[in-house]
């Protein structure tokens, strides 16, 4: 049961928070002890925070850390370590090497691959597609990173294809990258939000004759509905049209570790690249992001020398040659701290109960009449739509919109509202232990309760 008492943030709107938080920027020509600061924070802010600890907080991709996960982020604090290069922590810069290799290791990947950590995962995924890119300039015989895309002889006919719901990073990346968003081709899903790999073929011959596919975007595990897209073929198909094949994988790698899903991502060790967020739902702090690559001299394309640092030929451990920032966190220490504290056993218990909560709450709504399930979940995440009886059709969008609003607006539990196929639909995500099936029920009991209220008082 719900403890009444809690509330998993204030509820307060916008213009409440902005009169909270006030005072806090009120920068003053005397500073405060912190004593009075923390009495501040805890008066001013703390209401404000989102609860993620809490069995309620069904909505996004947040969990606080987890024991073994924060021990090593005190540390990593404390010494405030930067570790790019052997120069600012010769620890730091040697244990994010190993952990590296060892995670490597962990996800079964070929025994060429290395990895690297990165700020968050819109970020792997940009750099990702860079090295795509750098990559196809090498098979066209320039070197991208000193003609850049003016290299190609028609840039514009340059393609990458993803599916409908990749993340959005893909996008920014898109741009960033120069090439526009008329290079980003999106591929049609099945029922179950996964490529259509028919209909990905079809695509592809269509392209054949106008563009030049120099890379494919799988995604194993979606943002929206957390589905795994049929890697292995789309790995296929990548090889075959000479197109680098990146995965992102930063919501639904982890979960490639448990037994019974890992078919489910069969076909990721023949990926060029992939992305992974540890700070998704491993409860490790923000930001704990990596990027894999198949071949570790793929990373060279990254490698920038100057005069005082990451000088050429050094033969001690530099990450920072694998990546743009010459100043990151010493992520990896709370992620080795965190495995080594919970152990496998731990962590794997960790991450499949959520997924169960999540499968049971499908198969406990699929007989419902006034649910429509949007799809069959792949990992933690279930959209679904609240169809009361007799409820006209063209007001389901704003009924959905309706109770998320409600729900929000009380601050005692929290789901979100995404679009599928251009109807509003509710999404509850499962991300830690602690989001039993039973927490899952009571937000679905929620729902209609408040669809009720609409149809009593709301039309
Ligand atoms: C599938 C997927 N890719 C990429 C990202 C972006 O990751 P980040 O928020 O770490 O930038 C997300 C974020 O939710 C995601 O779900």
């Amino acid at each position: 049961m719900q403890n009444p008492e809690v509330r998993i943030y204030s509820g307060a709107s916008p213009q409440q928070v902005a009169a909270d938080l006030e005072p806090l920027i009120a920068f003053q020509e005397e500073g405060l002890s912190l004593e009075a600061l923390n009495e501040l924070l805890e008066e001013r802010l703390l209401p404000h925070l989102m609860r993620y600890e809490q069995p309620e907080f069904q909505s996004m991709f947040n969990t606080i850390p987890e024991a073994g996960a924060e021990f090593g982020a005190r540390i990593a604090l404390s010494y405030n370590q930067g570790v790019t290069n052997w120069q600012v922590s010769p620890g730091g810069a040697m244990l994010e090497e190993l952990c590296c290799q060892a995670l490597c290791q962990l996800f079964e990947l070929p025994a060429t691959a290395d990895a690297t950590f990165m700020y968050c995962g819109t970020y792997a995924n940009q750099q990702a597609i860079y090295l795509a890119l750098h990559r196809k300039a090498e098979m066209c015989g320039f070197d991208f990173a000193e003609r850049g895309l003016p290299g190609f002889p028609d840039p514009t006919r340059l393609v990458l294809l993803t599916s409908r719901d990749a993340h959005f990073s893909v996008r920014h990346a898109i741009r960033m990258l120069g090439l526009g968003e008329q290079s980003l081709v999106t591929l049609d899903v099945d029922r179950n939000r996964r490529i259509d790999i028919e209909r990905m073929e079809e695509t592809l011959a269509e392209l054949k004759a106008t563009k030049e596919v120099f890379c494919i975007l799988a995604t194993a595990g979606t943002t929206s509905t957390g589905s795994v897209d049929p890697i292995l073929p789309i790995a296929k198909a990548s090889q075959r049209m000479g197109a680098w094949l990146h995965v992102d994988g930063a919501y639904g790698l982890a979960y490639s570790l448990l037994p019974g899903w890992k078919p489910l991502f069969s076909g990721v060790e023949l990926a060029d690249s992939v992305s992974w967020d540890p700070h998704k739902q491993l409860g490790v702090p923000i930001p704990n992001s990596v990027l894999f690559v198949r071949r570790r001299e793929d990373f060279q394309r990254m490698a920038l020398h100057s005069d005082y640092f990451n000088r050429e030929g050094m033969p001690e451990p530099n990450p920072g040659l694998k990546s743009p920032p010459s100043t990151r966190p010493f992520s990896a220490l709370s992620l080795v701290a965190s495995l080594r504290h919970q152990g496998m056993v731990k962590l794997m218990q960790r991450l499949g109960a959520p997924l169960a909560a999540i499968q049971e709450a499908a198969d406990r709504l699929k007989s419902q009449a006034d649910v429509e399930l949007c799809h069959k979940p792949d990992t933690g995440i279930l959209c679904f739509r609240i169809t009361p009886q007799d409820f006209p059709e063209e007001e389901l969008d704003r009924l959905q919109q309706f109770v998320y609003d409600r729900i929000l607006a009380e601050g005692k539990r929290s789901l979100s509202l995404t679009r599928l196929d251009e109807r509003a639909v509710l999404r509850l995500v499962a991300i830690s232990p602690r989001v039993s099936c039973e927490a899952l029920m009571q937000t679905v009991s929620n729902v209609r309760d408040l669809a009720a209220k609409y149809e009593a008082t709301g039309r």
